[in-house]
Parts: C-alpha cells; structure tokens; sequence
C-alpha cells in the first residue's frame, strides 16, 4: 500500500473525489479492521478538503458513540433523532444541511461550524454508524458530495 496520498487542490471538486476515490479504495484492500478503515478514510478526506471535522459516529446500543475522526474534539454521545446525526440514523438517509443554524436541534459540537453532510452507514438495511462532515463554510456540501461520499462509505465492509 502506498503511504502517501496524491492530492490535487487546484481542480473541481468532483474531479478531487475523482482522484482520491481509486486511493481510498487501495487503502482499504486487504484490510478488515473497521476502525483502522474508518480511520484511514476520515484521514484521507480531511487531506483532500481540508474540512474542520470529519469522522464516524457508530452506533452502540441506543446511541450514536464517537468513532474515528479528524478534526477538533466532539460529542461523544448522540441519541437516535438528536442532531443531524440522531436524524440521519433515525431517518436512514442523508441530510445536507446548507446552514447549520437553521436545521432545528442542530448539536454544536464547534461554534465554528457553519455547514455540514451526514451519510448513514447501512449494513443488512439497518443504520449502523454515520459518517459527518462539517465546514466552517456556509453551504460547503452539495449533492456531488453526496454522490462521493456515498461511493466512498459503499467501499467500507462494516
Ligand atoms: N453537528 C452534529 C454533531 C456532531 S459534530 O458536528 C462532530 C449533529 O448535529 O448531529
């Protein structure tokens, strides 16, 4: 496995998904270690875009646990339906949230966290965990993210 990742800053953004999606895809061949993947895959987003936070909620029991992730420190504990990330558990789908101060509930883990995507981890149709994404941007996330990104939680086995 090659260590170092090739990151292009200069092209669009869906053209540096394009190129860390094959990057992202050799660093998780021949490994089944799921936090050695998740972690590797919040490292390797957090290099290409340079987010404020980017990680995996996991879900234990009857809450959201905080997994591996990039970024400053965050709430450990999210409840089903609480947040963005309590909604795209309880809801099983993904939600872009374009200013976070208009999405009602919204946890302010950062007070410099202005937008945000948050993609169920689905194994056997049931949510599993999350993967969260936040910006110090207004309306960072778009639909091509969502369309990477979802590419990208399909190469995990969870
Ligand atoms: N903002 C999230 C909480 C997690 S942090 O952003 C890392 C939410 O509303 O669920």
């Amino acid at each position: 496995m090659a260590e170092d990742l090739v990151i292009i800053k200069s092209e669009s953004k869906e053209q540096q998904y394009q190129s860390l999606l094959p990057q992202i895809e050799g660093l998780l061949t021949g490994e089944d270690d799921l936090i050695a993947n998740l972690a590797n895959v919040a490292a390797a987003l957090k290099e290409q875009f340079g987010w404020l936070w980017i990680g995996f909620y996991l879900v234990k029991q009857d809450e959201l646990v905080l997994g591996p992730f990039q970024g400053p420190v965050a709430c450990t504990r999210i409840r089903k339906g609480k947040g963005v990330c309590g909604a795209a558990w309880l809801e099983a789908k993904t939600f872009i949230v374009p200013d976070v101060e208009e999405f009602p509930g919204h946890i302010a883990c950062s007070s410099a966290s202005r937008s945000e995507i948050v993609l169920p981890l689905i194994k056997d149709g049931e949510v599993v965990g999350v993967l969260d994404a936040d910006s110090a941007d207004l309306s960072a996330f778009d639909e091509v993210d969502q369309e990477y990104l979802t590419k990208i939680i399909a190469l995990i086995s969870l």
